[in-house]
């Protein structure tokens, strides 16, 4: 393959809203690194506590990013979304939240980058997808191979029975190969559980975008057809509705 394709659908690339990109001119370097290693769609994602402190901030900077990312002398586009963080204790809360829109979805789509604690309990989890279920929202599980309670039983299948989707970081595969997170990546893919890629990239000195090594590994290992929907069909079709 000459070179790749793909969509990005978790980067902290908004400035100055989180722990992600400080200033407009990193995220335009990072927007840059990405195309270089074929991501030509992207999702800004910012935690969404960033939406919860200052709004408006966050949508100011959101416009200022795609009205610079229109003016790069490659062509990148730019949704809007949300890494938003469920914890029991204020899941009512969120929720409430994405009802009114205070915290945005996907691209205005009913799907949600749902990511929890690292620590999560498998029926935690369920509990919490359950809830984000009835209220009509489709969870994508941000970075699944880094819950590592997920993995245990036939928990992701049940994850999946209830209309979830999964998405990796495409690093996690190539970061530490050996290592129990590209393990579980690995095995994700392999059993054709995922279907989103994200770089899940904050800043150039703390995560930078790196999908390059993940992508090569995804056309290694999966077959074209497969290894495209992750890359980029998924989120042309679910994310990015005509
Ligand atoms: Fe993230």
């Amino acid at each position: 393959m000459d070179s790749y394709r793909m969509t990005d659908i978790h980067m902290h690339i908004i400035p100055g809203v989180d722990d992600g990109s400080f200033t407009v001119e990193m995220s335009e370097t990072m927007l840059m690194m990405s195309w270089i290693q074929g991501v030509r769609t992207v999702f800004a994602t910012p935690h969404s506590s960033a939406f919860l402190s200052d709004p408006d901030l966050v949508w100011e900077q959101y416009r200022l990013l795609k009205e610079r990312t229109e003016r790069l002398p490659f062509s990148m586009r730019l949704y809007a979304g949300c890494e938003v963080r469920f914890e029991p204790r204020d899941l009512d809360e969120i929720l409430t939240h994405l009802r009114t829109g205070r915290i945005p979805s996907m691209n205005h789509t009913r799907y949600v980058l749902t990511e929890f604690s690292t620590r999560v309990l498998r029926q935690e989890a369920l509990g919490m997808i359950s809830e984000i279920r009835k209220e009509g929202w489709i969870p994508i599980l941000a970075h699944t191979e880094r819950y590592p309670d997920l993995f245990a039983e036939d928990t992701l299948d049940r994850i999946l029975d209830m209309g979830c989707y999964l998405q990796i970081n495409a690093y996690s595969l190539s970061d530490d190969p050996e290592g129990e997170t590209a393990g579980r990546a690995g095995r994700l893919l392999s059993e054709k559980k995922v279907s989103f890629f994200g770089s899940d990239a904050h800043r150039l000195n703390h995560r930078p975008p790196d999908v390059e090594k993940g992508l090569k590994y995804l056309y290694e290992h999966c077959e074209a057809g497969y290894a495209d929907a992750v890359a980029f069909g998924n989120s042309k079709k679910l994310l990015m509705p005509s």
